[in-house]
């Protein structure tokens, strides 16, 4: 068959989906072995829990009966205990701000890493052509997930605090007035650590954002969502914990909940969850049937033990500690070594440092300072794939994500010495 007819048999989302940077910058980083990279968002492999994963899977197999048990197929929603461990933990970390009955383990699911559930959620609420409101800049993956689906998206700014609200309101108001809000499903907000600013959205925010969606429903003509991704949640090491959005009583009906075990304990586990109102949670359910129909058992009953007893609760206390002096390193290695003109916070969670240059020194895929960076066995996201194509702007090409996650220390520090040498050539 020739190459245009094979091309022809594919879907419209078959032909729409461009490559996504996360598989190119994956495969970069493992294809390379002398490539640093401060890109993709490997967690730390010292720490890994393997000795702890090598006794729970010894405990799950040791007798025929629990061991036929875990490597038989589970259900779609997912392990009961898991369910139910993963509800009590929410709301205990919510307490007291939420109400125990918002966490019932029956609106919570399991999904194949907390990504199929971003998936599955735009996939069950937008069609071709809708919109999605997104922080500005933000996960960069979930926007391929847009791309794919043909939405559109609309950048909210954020600072400090996180969601800038009056900014959300303007950009309501003005979807409202040009007749495009039905076209809104939701807001999408990473709010801890987010990736890739490192930054918090305060519960006050969260609130409000809600409080604002709420408003603009009637005009919508349909319920507004906020996706609350807490993927980075407990890898806080500075400050107290916020409570998530679930906790914001009569408006926690139009909250999307989503978390992952994936930073916390294992990357290679993949284990996801999410709540979810209804009638989404239904749909979404059997969009997952359709998907694996479950999650794998054998790794959500691992979960469910390391929960049970204690390991994963130990093992996050140390990863904390871990990547507390990770972030110190790479702050340190910043302040030594990249110019001053180039701008960073100090990280208080989660795996990244937002670096922003003058606008003037592009850091894009194809900028000198990208290729210089490669040159020099050096790999950084690029900030421009953290934005979402939005008519309203342009896309701001002068930021870089830097992971203090997957590299080891002295790569860090090698990392950053050679990455302030091209900012610091190119500043010049
Ligand atoms: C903000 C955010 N959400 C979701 C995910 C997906 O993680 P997983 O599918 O491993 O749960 C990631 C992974 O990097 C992420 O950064």
């Amino acid at each position: 068959m020739n190459r245009s007819r094979q091309q022809h048999a594919l879907s419209e989302l078959g032909r729409r989906t461009t490559a996504p940077p996360i598989s190119w910058l994956m495969r970069l980083t493992l294809e390379r072995p002398r490539l640093i990279s401060l890109a993709a968002g490997f967690t730390d492999r010292a720490s890994l829990p393997v000795a702890e994963t090598r006794e729970l899977l010894e405990e799950l197999l040791r007798s025929p009966r629990r061991g036929q048990s875990v490597l038989q197929y589970g259900t779609t929603l997912g392990d009961a205990r898991l369910r139910e461990r993963t509800a009590r933990r929410l709301c205990e970390l919510d307490a007291p701000a939420g109400r125990p009955e918002t966490y019932d383990a029956s609106r919570l699911l399991i999904t194949s890493g907390s990504q199929q559930l971003l998936y599955m959620v735009t996939e069950a609420l937008c069609d071709p052509g809708d919109i999605v409101l997104v922080e500005d800049p933000t996960y960069f993956v979930y926007l391929g997930i847009m791309q794919s689906h043909g939405l559109q998206g609309r950048g909210i700014r954020i600072d400090d605090r996180g969601l800038d609200l009056p900014h959300l309101e303007r950009t309501l108001e003005s979807l409202r007035r040009t007749g495009a809000l039905p076209r809104v499903k939701l807001l999408y907000v990473v709010s801890y650590f987010q990736n890739p600013t490192g930054l918090c959205t305060s519960f006050e925010r969260k609130v409000g954002a809600l409080e604002l969606l709420r408003h603009y429903e009637r005009a919508a003509g349909h319920p507004l969502y906020l996706m609350e991704d807490a993927a980075y949640r407990e890898l806080g090491f500075a400050g107290a914990d916020i409570p998530s959005a679930l906790a914001a009583g009569r408006l926690a009906g139009r909250v999307i909940h989503t978390g992952t075990y994936s930073k916390p304990f294992a990357t290679g586990a993949r284990v996801g969850f999410g709540v979810l109102p209804q009638p989404l949670f239904t749909a979404v359910e059997r969009i997952k049937g359709n998907h694996d129909f479950g999650t794998s058992n054998l790794v959500q009953q691992l979960l469910a033990s390391a929960l049970a007893t204690g390991r994963y609760q130990r093992h996050l206390s140390a990863l904390r500690l871990r990547y507390a002096r990770k972030a110190g390193l790479m702050a340190a290695a910043a302040r030594s070594h990249f110019p001053p003109t180039v701008r960073w916070r100090e990280p208080t969670g989660g795996l990244y440092i937002w670096a922003g240059a003058p606008p003037s020194l592009k850091t894009g895929v194809r900028s000198a300072c990208f290729r210089k960076a490669l040159q020099r066995e050096v790999l950084y996201v690029p900030g421009e794939l953290c934005y979402t194509p939005d008519p309203s702007r342009s896309k701001p090409n002068h930021e870089m994500r830097l992971s203090f996650g997957g590299a080891s220390l002295g790569a860090i520090r090698e990392g950053m010495r050679r990455l302030g040498r091209v900012l610091t050539n190119l500043s010049q």
